[in-house]
């Protein structure tokens, strides 16, 4: 990394170096030759700050924008990092991007630039949700989904603010109807049940144009489905409206739906009326063996006649796993069923 800009490195100033080198408290990607006590201006990254105190800051510490901007491009760079486990990866960029908004936001800076920042940090959060859920089986990572989330809503109400604030001066972004879906999107699962209620008053504040966005109109016909049990629609519109980002935000519920698709065809149909597995993997956007694999987790008999795969209804051992297995790795995919 050269150039004028650059040399202002990614924001610690030295005190904060030498004291992180004195306690250890480098992270993988800022070691000089993996050296857990050596670090340098180039590979340091500014911690996020806890106890700020506005007294205590000094001008020089606060990033400009064009340095956050290129800090923000290094940290995105690294997520594709294979080297390390995602845990690790994440864990650095996590704490990263909360001292650059924190840089933000003591600045107090609204415009273009910062929201692309913004939007970037959010993008973090929606590609580490997918990445997450996928290891979810255990405790450290559920705790990690469920971190991550609170700074994606955190992140995604702070983006709508600066929304709201360039709207005055007639500014927009151009990915602003898309970030609004994502709140919607989030409300699937109720993990924040107190919200869930609150939706439709927050519809009422938003620009026209947003609410009749096909982005919208998509995540909030989502959520219905989702609610109402209505498998069919719901699979449809993912496979053909949504967009890489809000299949991320949506990719975690998919087996839940599924699996709840699976008790409704149990509950209401005959006992004689098989579907056939080819069939059901259609409408469920799911791979044959895939959909087999979940029948078993519920303890679904399949039945089989020559090639063909059923599976039959009204059977009494059928359990809606709870909380749905993750780990068996059953996700939609686009190349699969579209
Ligand atoms: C990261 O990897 C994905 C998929 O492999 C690719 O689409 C994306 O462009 C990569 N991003 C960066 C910053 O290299
Ligand atoms: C599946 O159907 C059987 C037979 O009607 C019923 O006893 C069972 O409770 C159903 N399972 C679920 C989870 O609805």
């Amino acid at each position: 990394r050269t150039g004028s800009v650059l040399e202002l490195t990614f924001g610690p100033n030295s005190t904060e170096r030498a004291q992180r080198e004195r306690l250890r408290d480098l992270a993988v990607f800022e070691r000089v030759c993996s050296d857990p006590m050596r670090t340098s201006r180039s590979l340091a990254v500014k911690k996020f700050c806890r106890t700020i105190s506005s007294t205590g800051i000094q001008a020089s510490d606060i990033r400009p924008l064009p340095v956050l901007r290129e800090t923000m491009d290094y940290l995105w760079h690294l997520l594709n990092s294979s080297e390390y486990p995602f845990e690790i990866v994440h864990d650095f960029i996590f704490d990263r991007t909360r001292s650059v908004r924190q840089d933000l936001s003591i600045q107090n800076l609204v415009n273009d630039q910062a929201i692309g920042i913004y939007e970037d940090v959010i993008k973090f959060h929606i590609l580490s949700h997918q990445r997450l859920a996928r290891s979810c089986q255990d405790s450290d990572a559920s705790s990690l989904c469920y971190l991550n989330t609170e700074q994606m809503m955190k992140c995604l109400l702070s983006l709508f603010d600066m929304y709201h604030t360039i709207h005055k001066i007639n500014s927009q972004s151009n990915k602003e109807a898309e970030y609004y879906s994502f709140f919607v999107l989030l409300h699937m699962g109720c993990k924040i049940p107190k919200m869930a209620n609150s939706l439709s008053f927050w519809y009422s504040q938003l620009p026209a144009s947003i609410v009749r966005s096909k982005e919208m109109i998509f995540a909030r016909t989502i959520l219905r489905c989702y609610h109402l049990g209505n498998f069919k629609r719901f699979f449809c519109m993912i496979a053909d409206e949504a967009t890489e980002l809000q299949l991320c935000l949506v990719e975690p519920f998919l087996n839940e739906v599924r699996a709840r698709a699976l008790m409704y065809l149990n509950h209401s149909g005959y006992k004689l009326q098989h579907h056939p597995l080819t069939h059901l993997s259609d409408i469920l956007m799911i791979e044959e063996l895939e959909l087999e694999d979940l029948c078993r987790i519920c303890g679904l008999e399949i039945s089989r006649s020559g090639d063909t795969k059923a599976f039959a209804p009204k059977q009494t051992t059928f359990s809606l796993p709870t909380p749905l297995s993750k780990s068996s790795g059953i996700y939609i995919s686009r190349e699969i069923k579209r």
